[in-house]
């Protein structure tokens, strides 16, 4: 299948690239850098120089590309998650998720896309009995920073499952861990950044409309809706 990768040069999309290329798809990957393109081009991906808030540029992309289905794994993060820089970063990655996917999921529709796989995070659960499962709702209450990150979250799943035609996905990953991450470890409920970008290429085969925990084994939330639909299992790693 051909795949718009939007965010191919990110933490997770440089874990996703390959498993994505092994697989037999073709892949169309987004970057603002016209360096980072360079290095998309030499790793197999067609890339595409775009921001997610330029719409028509944005929309042109998708439409030009013609895919079957996109992936959306874009975030606006510090990297490392950099403490000193994570106020304005929360805002930011909200903002992506408001308003990046908003202006993804035009595209897409434009495009004729009918399947769209999303990146959201798997500790927003409002407070309640654990372990949590998708049903679960989520902190848009919550005091301070919490609420503007839960707000985002709802938005993005909001649009991504509840634009019909598209068949949407929402992929609730743990905290990421691993190559290109900054962490060689991370707080519960905690992922690898490799078994994250497995997850997508099961969802891209597997998964039906819907939201899925993506984490390790945890007493915060529960996985057993990706391991029983999806055969999702945590400690999937990339080989060197
Ligand atoms: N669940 C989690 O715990 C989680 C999830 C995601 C990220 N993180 C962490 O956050 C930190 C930063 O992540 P990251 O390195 O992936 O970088 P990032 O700056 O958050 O960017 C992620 C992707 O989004 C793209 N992007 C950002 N703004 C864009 C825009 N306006 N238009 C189009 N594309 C845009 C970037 O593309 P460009 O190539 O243009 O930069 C990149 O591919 C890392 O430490 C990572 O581990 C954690």
């Amino acid at each position: 299948m051909k795949i718009f990768l939007a965010g191919a040069a990110g933490a997770i999309g440089k874990r996703l690239v390959p498993l994505l290329l092994d697989a037999g798809h073709h892949v169309v990957g987004t970057t603002r850098s016209i360096i980072k393109a360079d290095v998309l081009r030499a790793t197999g991906v067609q890339p595409v120089v775009v921001d997610v808030f330029d719409v028509s540029a944005l929309s042109r992309a998708v439409c030009t590309a013609r895919p079957d289905i996109v992936v959306h794994q874009l975030t606006d993060l510090p990297p490392g998650l950099d403490q000193t820089m994570m106020a304005e970063g929360t805002r930011r990655n909200a903002r992506m998720r408001r308003e990046g996917t908003r202006n993804l999921v035009a595209a897409a529709l434009a495009a004729g896309v009918h399947r769209l796989v999303a990146q959201s995070i798997a500790w927003m659960y409002a407070p309640g009995p654990e372990p949590h499962g998708e049903d679960d709702p989520l902190d848009v209450h919550a005091p301070g920073t919490r609420a503007i990150t839960a707000d985002g979250i709802a938005t993005l799943e909001r649009l991504t499952v509840a634009s019909p035609p598209i068949n949407g996905v929402v992929l609730r990953y743990g905290h990421l861990y691993g190559p290109g991450t900054g962490a060689d470890a991370a707080e519960i409920p905690s992922l690898h950044v490799d078994a994250a970008a497995w997850a997508a290429v099961l969802a891209i085969d597997k998964a039906r409309s819907g939201i899925y925990n993506l984490a390790e084994p945890n007493r915060y939330l529960s996985t057993d809706k990706a391991r029983r639909e999806l055969g999702f299992d945590a400690s999937f790693r990339l080989t060197a």
